[in-house]
Protein backbone atom coordinates (compact mmCIF):
# COMPACT_ATOMS: atom_id res chain seq x y z
CA UNK A 1 0.00 0.00 0.00
CA UNK A 2 1.38 3.95 -0.84
CA UNK A 3 2.52 5.99 1.64
CA UNK A 4 1.42 10.05 0.96
CA UNK A 5 2.82 13.03 2.69
CA UNK A 6 1.10 15.55 3.01
CA UNK A 7 2.06 19.60 3.75
CA UNK A 8 -1.63 21.75 4.57
CA UNK A 9 -2.91 18.51 6.27
CA UNK A 10 -4.86 20.70 8.32
CA UNK A 11 -6.33 23.44 5.88
CA UNK A 12 -9.45 22.78 3.54
CA UNK A 13 -8.06 20.99 0.63
CA UNK A 14 -5.72 18.60 3.19
CA UNK A 15 -8.70 17.21 5.02
CA UNK A 16 -10.46 16.09 2.12
CA UNK A 17 -7.37 14.48 0.81
CA UNK A 18 -7.00 12.48 3.73
CA UNK A 19 -9.76 11.45 3.61
CA UNK A 20 -9.53 10.39 -0.39
CA UNK A 21 -6.21 8.44 0.41
CA UNK A 22 -7.43 6.54 3.94
CA UNK A 23 -10.34 5.43 1.63
CA UNK A 24 -7.68 4.24 -0.96
CA UNK A 25 -5.56 2.34 1.45
CA UNK A 26 -2.79 4.70 1.73
CA UNK A 27 -0.63 4.84 4.82
CA UNK A 28 -1.20 9.25 5.31
CA UNK A 29 1.72 11.35 7.07
CA UNK A 30 0.91 15.24 7.63
CA UNK A 31 2.77 18.28 8.32
CA UNK A 32 1.86 20.18 10.92
CA UNK A 33 2.15 23.63 12.68
CA UNK A 34 2.75 24.17 16.29
CA UNK A 35 0.27 26.46 17.90
CA UNK A 36 -0.59 27.10 20.89
CA UNK A 37 -4.11 25.20 20.82
CA UNK A 38 -4.47 21.55 19.96
CA UNK A 39 -8.07 21.76 18.02
CA UNK A 40 -7.78 20.84 14.36
CA UNK A 41 -11.17 21.47 13.38
CA UNK A 42 -11.25 19.85 9.67
CA UNK A 43 -8.87 16.37 10.52
CA UNK A 44 -9.94 16.16 14.63
CA UNK A 45 -12.91 13.29 13.27
CA UNK A 46 -9.79 11.57 11.84
CA UNK A 47 -7.20 12.28 14.34
CA UNK A 48 -9.46 11.36 17.17
CA UNK A 49 -10.58 8.31 15.58
CA UNK A 50 -8.34 5.31 17.51
CA UNK A 51 -8.90 2.93 14.35
CA UNK A 52 -6.89 5.62 11.86
CA UNK A 53 -4.80 7.28 13.80
CA UNK A 54 -1.66 6.09 15.21
CA UNK A 55 -1.88 2.99 12.70
CA UNK A 56 -2.47 4.84 9.08
CA UNK A 57 -2.49 8.69 9.99
CA UNK A 58 0.31 10.36 11.62
CA UNK A 59 0.56 14.02 12.25
CA UNK A 60 4.40 15.80 12.29
CA UNK A 61 5.39 19.00 13.47
CA UNK A 62 7.35 21.30 11.30
CA UNK A 63 6.61 24.40 9.19
CA UNK A 64 7.75 25.38 5.29
CA UNK A 65 11.11 27.62 6.46
CA UNK A 66 11.98 24.65 8.67
CA UNK A 67 14.06 22.67 6.29
CA UNK A 68 15.79 20.57 8.57
CA UNK A 69 12.83 19.32 9.85
CA UNK A 70 11.37 18.75 6.94
CA UNK A 71 14.33 16.84 5.55
CA UNK A 72 14.19 14.80 8.36
CA UNK A 73 10.01 13.97 7.98
CA UNK A 74 10.93 12.95 4.05
CA UNK A 75 13.78 10.79 5.51
CA UNK A 76 11.90 9.09 7.94
CA UNK A 77 8.62 8.90 5.81
CA UNK A 78 10.05 7.35 2.52
CA UNK A 79 6.86 8.65 0.94
CA UNK A 80 5.73 7.02 -2.62
CA UNK A 81 3.55 10.12 -3.13
CA UNK A 82 3.93 14.27 -1.57
CA UNK A 83 0.94 16.53 -2.06
CA UNK A 84 2.41 19.93 -1.22
CA UNK A 85 -0.67 22.09 -0.33
CA UNK A 86 0.87 24.33 2.64
CA UNK A 87 1.12 28.37 2.00
CA UNK A 88 -0.15 31.53 2.78
CA UNK A 89 -3.09 30.67 0.79
CA UNK A 90 -5.30 34.25 1.26
CA UNK A 91 -5.13 36.58 -2.11
CA UNK A 92 -6.13 39.76 0.01
CA UNK A 93 -4.28 39.49 2.95
CA UNK A 94 -1.10 38.47 0.97
CA UNK A 95 -1.34 42.33 0.15
CA UNK A 96 -0.53 42.66 3.94
CA UNK A 97 2.29 40.29 4.59
CA UNK A 98 3.81 39.90 1.27
CA UNK A 99 7.26 38.93 2.81
CA UNK A 100 5.90 35.89 4.79
CA UNK A 101 3.38 35.03 1.72
CA UNK A 102 6.23 34.58 -0.28
CA UNK A 103 8.72 33.04 2.55
CA UNK A 104 5.88 30.22 2.71
CA UNK A 105 4.61 29.89 -0.34
CA UNK A 106 7.17 30.62 -3.20
CA UNK A 107 10.24 29.79 -0.92
CA UNK A 108 8.58 27.12 0.77
CA UNK A 109 8.13 24.84 -2.86
CA UNK A 110 11.72 25.14 -3.67
CA UNK A 111 13.26 24.06 -0.03
CA UNK A 112 10.79 20.77 -0.87
CA UNK A 113 11.81 20.31 -3.99
CA UNK A 114 15.68 20.51 -3.12
CA UNK A 115 14.92 18.01 -0.64
CA UNK A 116 12.66 15.85 -2.72
CA UNK A 117 15.41 15.80 -5.50
CA UNK A 118 18.58 14.32 -2.94
CA UNK A 119 16.13 11.57 -2.18
CA UNK A 120 17.89 8.21 -3.53
CA UNK A 121 14.20 7.37 -4.95
CA UNK A 122 12.41 11.08 -5.15
CA UNK A 123 8.70 10.50 -4.16
CA UNK A 124 5.92 11.55 -7.07
CA UNK A 125 5.21 15.22 -6.14
CA UNK A 126 2.31 17.51 -6.77
CA UNK A 127 2.04 20.94 -6.28
CA UNK A 128 -0.99 23.15 -6.30
CA UNK A 129 -0.31 26.22 -7.49
CA UNK A 130 -3.39 28.66 -8.63
CA UNK A 131 -5.34 30.64 -11.39
CA UNK A 132 -3.60 33.77 -9.74
CA UNK A 133 -0.59 33.16 -11.82
CA UNK A 134 -2.63 34.69 -14.88
CA UNK A 135 -3.52 37.63 -12.87
CA UNK A 136 -4.92 40.07 -15.58
CA UNK A 137 -4.64 37.15 -18.48
CA UNK A 138 -4.22 37.45 -22.06
CA UNK A 139 -6.49 35.07 -22.70
CA UNK A 140 -9.70 33.92 -21.77
CA UNK A 141 -10.56 31.20 -20.73
CA UNK A 142 -7.02 30.54 -19.33
CA UNK A 143 -5.32 26.79 -20.34
CA UNK A 144 -1.80 24.99 -19.32
CA UNK A 145 -0.65 27.23 -22.16
CA UNK A 146 -1.48 30.96 -20.86
CA UNK A 147 0.90 33.05 -19.71
CA UNK A 148 1.36 33.58 -16.38
CA UNK A 149 0.84 37.48 -15.74
CA UNK A 150 -0.04 37.50 -11.75
CA UNK A 151 -1.37 41.01 -10.52
CA UNK A 152 -1.01 39.93 -6.42
CA UNK A 153 1.83 38.89 -4.38
CA UNK A 154 0.41 35.87 -3.68
CA UNK A 155 -0.25 35.16 -7.60
CA UNK A 156 3.93 36.09 -7.92
CA UNK A 157 4.72 33.92 -4.90
CA UNK A 158 2.41 31.05 -6.79
CA UNK A 159 4.07 31.79 -9.73
CA UNK A 160 7.50 31.53 -8.75
CA UNK A 161 6.81 27.99 -7.36
CA UNK A 162 4.78 26.58 -10.33
CA UNK A 163 7.82 27.90 -12.48
CA UNK A 164 10.25 25.99 -9.95
CA UNK A 165 8.31 23.00 -10.44
CA UNK A 166 8.70 23.02 -13.94
CA UNK A 167 12.38 23.29 -13.71
CA UNK A 168 13.25 20.89 -11.88
CA UNK A 169 10.60 18.93 -13.16
CA UNK A 170 12.75 19.10 -16.52
CA UNK A 171 16.34 19.37 -15.20
CA UNK A 172 16.29 16.86 -12.46
CA UNK A 173 13.70 14.68 -14.20
CA UNK A 174 11.69 14.79 -11.30
CA UNK A 175 8.03 13.58 -11.16
CA UNK A 176 6.77 16.83 -10.33
CA UNK A 177 3.37 18.48 -11.48
CA UNK A 178 1.19 21.42 -10.92
CA UNK A 179 -2.18 21.51 -10.10
CA UNK A 180 -3.41 24.62 -11.34
CA UNK A 181 -6.70 25.09 -9.44
CA UNK A 182 -9.03 28.00 -9.81
CA UNK A 183 -11.15 29.12 -6.43
CA UNK A 184 -12.69 25.80 -4.74
CA UNK A 185 -15.00 25.84 -1.92
CA UNK A 186 -16.68 23.63 0.93
CA UNK A 187 -18.43 23.80 4.04
CA UNK A 188 -14.54 23.63 5.25
CA UNK A 189 -13.27 26.63 3.47
CA UNK A 190 -11.67 29.19 5.76
CA UNK A 191 -13.87 31.78 7.40
CA UNK A 192 -12.12 34.85 5.98
CA UNK A 193 -12.74 34.06 2.20
CA UNK A 194 -15.60 36.02 0.86
CA UNK A 195 -17.85 32.70 -0.09
CA UNK A 196 -17.25 31.34 3.70
CA UNK A 197 -18.15 35.17 5.28
CA UNK A 198 -21.36 35.15 3.24
CA UNK A 199 -23.09 31.87 4.10
CA UNK A 200 -22.04 31.94 7.59
CA UNK A 201 -23.83 35.12 7.91
CA UNK A 202 -26.53 33.56 6.13
CA UNK A 203 -26.94 31.55 8.70
CA UNK A 204 -26.85 34.24 11.51
CA UNK A 205 -29.46 35.72 9.73
CA UNK A 206 -32.02 33.44 9.45
CA UNK A 207 -31.42 32.69 12.70
CA UNK A 208 -32.61 36.23 13.96
CA UNK A 209 -29.69 38.14 13.40
CA UNK A 210 -30.15 41.58 12.32
CA UNK A 211 -27.15 42.55 10.99
CA UNK A 212 -26.00 43.54 7.39
CA UNK A 213 -23.50 42.16 6.08
CA UNK A 214 -20.35 44.21 4.22
CA UNK A 215 -18.57 43.25 1.12
CA UNK A 216 -16.50 44.70 -1.30
CA UNK A 217 -16.76 44.61 -4.92
CA UNK A 218 -19.86 42.68 -5.69
CA UNK A 219 -19.38 42.22 -9.20
CA UNK A 220 -16.39 40.43 -8.88
CA UNK A 221 -16.79 36.80 -10.56
CA UNK A 222 -15.00 33.58 -10.02
CA UNK A 223 -15.06 29.89 -11.54
CA UNK A 224 -15.81 28.30 -8.04
CA UNK A 225 -15.44 24.28 -7.87
CA UNK A 226 -15.36 22.02 -4.79
CA UNK A 227 -12.69 21.25 -2.87
CA UNK A 228 -14.30 17.01 -2.66
CA UNK A 229 -13.72 17.57 -6.95
CA UNK A 230 -10.61 19.07 -6.78
CA UNK A 231 -8.78 16.48 -4.23
CA UNK A 232 -9.51 14.31 -6.67
CA UNK A 233 -7.95 15.85 -9.89
CA UNK A 234 -4.76 16.14 -7.56
CA UNK A 235 -4.86 12.46 -6.96
CA UNK A 236 -5.66 11.51 -10.31
CA UNK A 237 -2.07 13.87 -11.84
CA UNK A 238 -0.16 11.58 -9.44
CA UNK A 239 -1.84 8.27 -10.81
CA UNK A 240 -0.92 9.67 -14.70
CA UNK A 241 2.07 7.75 -16.25
CA UNK A 242 3.30 11.07 -17.29
CA UNK A 243 4.32 13.72 -14.99
CA UNK A 244 2.42 17.22 -16.27
CA UNK A 245 0.64 20.01 -15.00
CA UNK A 246 -3.41 20.85 -15.56
CA UNK A 247 -5.61 23.30 -14.98
CA UNK A 248 -8.31 22.13 -12.56
CA UNK A 249 -11.45 24.35 -12.94
CA UNK A 250 -15.48 24.36 -13.77
CA UNK A 251 -15.47 27.02 -16.73
CA UNK A 252 -18.03 28.61 -15.33
CA UNK A 253 -17.86 32.24 -14.06
CA UNK A 254 -20.12 33.32 -11.51
CA UNK A 255 -20.02 36.73 -9.71
CA UNK A 256 -20.63 37.41 -5.95
CA UNK A 257 -24.05 39.25 -6.67
CA UNK A 258 -24.88 35.34 -8.26
CA UNK A 259 -23.32 33.68 -4.93
CA UNK A 260 -25.49 35.82 -2.76
CA UNK A 261 -28.68 35.32 -4.51
CA UNK A 262 -28.24 31.30 -4.25
CA UNK A 263 -27.18 31.61 -0.90
CA UNK A 264 -30.13 33.85 0.84
CA UNK A 265 -32.61 32.23 -1.79
CA UNK A 266 -31.80 28.72 -0.58
CA UNK A 267 -33.17 29.70 2.89
CA UNK A 268 -35.95 32.33 1.66
CA UNK A 269 -34.60 35.50 2.00
CA UNK A 270 -33.78 38.10 -0.40
CA UNK A 271 -30.09 39.26 -0.08
CA UNK A 272 -30.80 43.07 -1.46
CA UNK A 273 -32.31 43.64 2.56
CA UNK A 274 -29.28 42.27 3.99
CA UNK A 275 -26.11 43.52 2.26
CA UNK A 276 -24.10 46.65 2.08
CA UNK A 277 -21.14 47.44 -0.38
CA UNK A 278 -18.04 48.55 1.43
CA UNK A 279 -15.63 50.26 -0.84
CA UNK A 280 -12.83 49.99 1.98
CA UNK A 281 -12.82 46.28 1.28
CA UNK A 282 -11.94 46.37 -2.16
CA UNK A 283 -8.40 45.48 -3.15
CA UNK A 284 -5.78 47.07 -4.00
CA UNK A 285 -5.42 45.38 -7.13
CA UNK A 286 -7.65 42.73 -8.16
CA UNK A 287 -7.37 40.24 -11.08
CA UNK A 288 -9.57 40.10 -13.93
CA UNK A 289 -12.41 37.41 -14.09
CA UNK A 290 -10.20 34.21 -13.84
CA UNK A 291 -12.25 31.48 -15.64
CA UNK A 292 -10.46 28.10 -16.53
CA UNK A 293 -10.33 25.75 -19.73
CA UNK A 294 -10.15 22.05 -17.79
CA UNK A 295 -10.24 20.15 -21.39
CA UNK A 296 -7.38 18.32 -20.71
CA UNK A 297 -8.10 17.41 -17.41
CA UNK A 298 -11.11 15.84 -18.78
CA UNK A 299 -9.44 13.95 -22.00
CA UNK A 300 -6.78 12.78 -20.18
CA UNK A 301 -7.58 12.46 -16.68
CA UNK A 302 -10.75 11.52 -17.08
CA UNK A 303 -11.64 14.29 -14.32
CA UNK A 304 -14.52 16.74 -14.29
CA UNK A 305 -16.44 18.16 -11.63
CA UNK A 306 -19.35 16.82 -9.89
CA UNK A 307 -20.89 19.18 -7.84
CA UNK A 308 -22.01 22.83 -9.41
CA UNK A 309 -22.44 25.77 -7.85
CA UNK A 310 -26.15 26.07 -6.72
CA UNK A 311 -25.51 22.63 -4.81
CA UNK A 312 -22.26 23.72 -3.49
CA UNK A 313 -23.73 26.99 -1.93
CA UNK A 314 -26.48 25.12 -0.51
CA UNK A 315 -23.69 22.64 1.28
CA UNK A 316 -22.39 25.73 2.46
CA UNK A 317 -25.15 27.01 3.84
CA UNK A 318 -26.90 23.98 5.28
CA UNK A 319 -23.70 23.35 7.20
CA UNK A 320 -22.98 26.64 8.60
CA UNK A 321 -26.99 26.63 9.90
CA UNK A 322 -26.55 23.35 11.53
CA UNK A 323 -23.16 24.12 13.20
CA UNK A 324 -24.98 27.83 14.82
CA UNK A 325 -28.45 25.65 15.43
CA UNK A 326 -25.73 22.91 17.63
CA UNK A 327 -23.46 25.92 19.18
CA UNK A 328 -27.05 27.52 20.04
CA UNK A 329 -28.60 24.28 21.66
CA UNK A 330 -25.44 23.24 23.49
CA UNK A 331 -24.69 26.72 24.83
CA UNK A 332 -25.44 27.28 28.94
N1 LIG B 1 -9.00 26.89 -2.02
C1 LIG B 1 -8.82 27.51 -3.16
O1 LIG B 1 -9.72 28.13 -3.73
C2 LIG B 1 -7.46 27.45 -3.82
C3 LIG B 1 -7.36 27.86 -5.16
C4 LIG B 1 -6.12 27.75 -5.79
C5 LIG B 1 -5.05 27.25 -5.10
N2 LIG B 1 -5.18 26.88 -3.81
C6 LIG B 1 -4.02 26.36 -3.12
O2 LIG B 1 -4.35 25.05 -2.66
C7 LIG B 1 -3.65 24.78 -1.46
C8 LIG B 1 -4.65 24.34 -0.39
O3 LIG B 1 -5.60 25.38 -0.20
P1 LIG B 1 -6.63 25.40 1.02
O4 LIG B 1 -7.84 26.10 0.53
O5 LIG B 1 -6.73 24.05 1.59
O6 LIG B 1 -5.86 26.37 2.04
P2 LIG B 1 -6.04 26.56 3.62
O7 LIG B 1 -7.34 25.98 4.07
O8 LIG B 1 -5.76 27.98 3.90
O9 LIG B 1 -4.87 25.64 4.23
C9 LIG B 1 -3.53 26.06 4.18
C10 LIG B 1 -2.69 25.02 4.89
O10 LIG B 1 -1.31 25.41 4.83
C11 LIG B 1 -0.77 25.34 6.15
N3 LIG B 1 0.34 26.29 6.26
C12 LIG B 1 0.32 27.62 6.06
N4 LIG B 1 1.54 28.15 6.25
C13 LIG B 1 2.36 27.12 6.58
C14 LIG B 1 3.73 27.02 6.92
N5 LIG B 1 4.53 28.10 6.94
N6 LIG B 1 4.24 25.80 7.21
C15 LIG B 1 3.45 24.69 7.22
N7 LIG B 1 2.13 24.73 6.92
C16 LIG B 1 1.59 25.93 6.60
C17 LIG B 1 -1.93 25.69 7.05
O11 LIG B 1 -1.65 25.29 8.36
P3 LIG B 1 -2.42 25.96 9.64
O12 LIG B 1 -3.70 25.15 9.79
O13 LIG B 1 -1.46 25.76 10.74
O14 LIG B 1 -2.69 27.39 9.30
C18 LIG B 1 -3.03 24.86 6.37
O15 LIG B 1 -2.89 23.50 6.74
C19 LIG B 1 -2.89 26.06 -1.11
O16 LIG B 1 -1.57 25.96 -1.58
C20 LIG B 1 -3.64 27.12 -1.88
O17 LIG B 1 -2.82 28.23 -2.16
C21 LIG B 1 -6.37 26.95 -3.16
Amino acid sequence: MSTALITGITGQDGSYLTELLLSKGYTVHGIVRRASRTERPRIDHLTLDGAIYGSRLFLHYADMQDATTLRRILLKVAPDEVYHLAGQTHVGVSFEIPESTCEFTAMGTLRLLEIVRDRPRPPRLLHVGSSEVFGNPVESPQNEQTPFRPATPYGVAKAFAVDMVRVYRQAFQMFAVNALCYNHESPRRGESFVTRKITRAVARIKLGSRETLKLGNIDSARDWGFAGDYVEAMWRMLQHDVPDDFVIATGRLATVREFLEYAFSSVGLRWQDHVQSDAAQYRAADVQALVGDASKARHVLGWQPTTDLVKLVEMMVNSDLAALQSRRSSAP
